[in-house]
């Protein structure tokens, strides 16, 4: 039987700046992801966060009323009983962010567009996630119309069409439109109910060999403490298939550079698994779905400010390939979106620079071949990654990197 209290899948909250992805992941979890204090000071989600949230029924109400995430129903005030769990990983809103953005999309499941009822429908960071959410393939999506108490029921409704509108022809046209106030908690019930119906919990093989992503990386010792409770270090992700136990074995990659004479290398990282945290539940083993934290024996120093962020753990010996180069077949978008003016893409050209979005990885590289059937790119930092994997495509246009289309990993 599995625990209703352990998160099963990740649901991505993506949308343009300041249209309440954060608020509305606080009024879901009851925790506030911006936790840096450069994103507290600039008031924007810079890294990726992560909340989860205990879905709930009350047996007393009915329809869109029943559901909730407090254990107290807020429409009878009765108890109401957890059914599933969650994680929502927030992704930041504005434009320069994008390449966080995408990297949190390689751990979705699903996901929440979040559209801001008092600003016309779509605003150029709207249009750039639900591209990024078509690229990278993610098909489950709510969308969520918020910020309803600041406009009329009348522009509500306008606003409701330009929605529609913009999503027709999309991935996202049939997803659930939900109208919500993330800050004055109006309609959370249908919100859950919809996210409940149009992300269930997917069918997961565990005999599968387990591949994590890992998005972020800590030391959590605190400064000062005595070298006898020095920790090991802690990474933090999603795990994409198979299960992993504590006392495994693992190895991550691309891992750590050396230097050998003038040769720089990279070497794949083994360690053990020490424990195992999901949400704020130890376990014995984690299953896919559903943020992680695994403590390691390693040095801390090795996993301090995000430092392995974008790499990838397994079993030791079971990981794909460290490439440096990476030949992909390509697909381009027609028109840069997500720019105030959508210019038109022009073809891959020798020698140009690209940002590629790899899993939760993000690197840079230059185009190093172009044939018309595949593209290859020499990366500065190389990347751990199997054949037929997505890689999302941007390109420099000014001063900003863009998203123009996506590659399939060939070999
Ligand atoms: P980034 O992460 O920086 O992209 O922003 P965000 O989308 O997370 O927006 P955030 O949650 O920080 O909200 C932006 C502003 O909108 C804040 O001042 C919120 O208080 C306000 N806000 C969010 N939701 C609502 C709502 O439902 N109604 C009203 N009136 N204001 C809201």
């Amino acid at each position: 039987m599995p625990d209703e209290t352990i998160p099963s899948v990740n649901i991505g909250v993506v949308g343009h700046v300041d249209h309440g992805k954060t608020t509305l992941v606080n009024a879901l979890t009851g925790t506030w992801t911006d936790r840096h204090s450069e994103e507290m000071k600039r008031g924007i989600s810079i890294r990726l966060g992560y909340a989860d949230a205990t879905f709930y029924k009350c047996s007393a109400c009915e329809g869109s009323d029943a559901y909730t995430t407090s254990p107290t129903c807020p429409n009878c005030g009765g108890p109401a009983t957890p059914f599933r769990a969650v994680s929502f990983v927030d992704a930041p809103g504005h434009e320069t962010l994008m390449a966080t953005m995408l990297s949190g999309s390689a751990l979705m499941d699903g996901a929440m567009l979040v559209i801001s009822a008092n600003e016309h429908c779509p605003q150029p960071q709207t249009k750039e996630h639900l591209m990024a959410l078509e690229l990278v393939g993610i098909k489950k999506i709510v969308i969520v119309q918020n910020k309803i108490d600041v406009v009329t029921q009348k522009d509500a409704l306008q606003h409701y069409q330009q929605i529609k509108d913009f999503i027709k022809g999309t991935i996202a046209e049939g997803a659930p439109i939900v109208p919500i106030s993330a800050q004055k908690n109006i309609n959370m019930g249908a919100l859950v109910e919809a996210l409940d119906q149009t992300i269930p919990i997917p069918e997961r093989d565990p005999a599968a060999t387990p591949f994590m992503l890992i998005a972020r990386s800590f030391d959590i010792n605190k400064p000062g403490g005595s070298w006898k409770d020095v920790k090991g270090g802690v990474i933090g992700g999603s795990l994409i298939a198979g299960v992993l136990k504590e006392g495994d074995d693992i190895e991550i990659r691309p891992g750590r550079q050396v230097q050998v004479e003038n040769r720089v290398r990279w070497e794949p990282i083994e360690t053990k698994i020490v424990s195992i945290n999901t949400g704020s539940k130890k376990v014995i083993e984690a299953t896919p779905g559903g943020l992680l934290g695994i403590a390691t024996k390693l040095d801390p120093a090795l996993t301090k400010s995000d430092t392995l962020a974008g790499q990838v753990a397994g079993l030791a010996g079971s990981l794909p390939p460290i490439r440096d180069k990476l030949k992909f077949k390509v697909m381009l978008m027609e028109r840069v979106v997500g720019a105030t003016s959508e210019l038109k893409i022009e073809p891959l050209k020798f020698n140009e620079p690209l940002m590629l979005s790899v899993g939760t990885a993000v690197t840079v590289g230059v185009v190093s071949t172009t044939k018309k059937e595949a593209i290859e790119v020499t990366l500065k930092r190389p990347v751990c990654v199997a054949a037929g994997e997505r890689i999302a495509i941007s390109r420099q246009v000014g001063a900003r990197w863009r998203l123009i289309g996506m590659g399939i990993l060939l070999e």
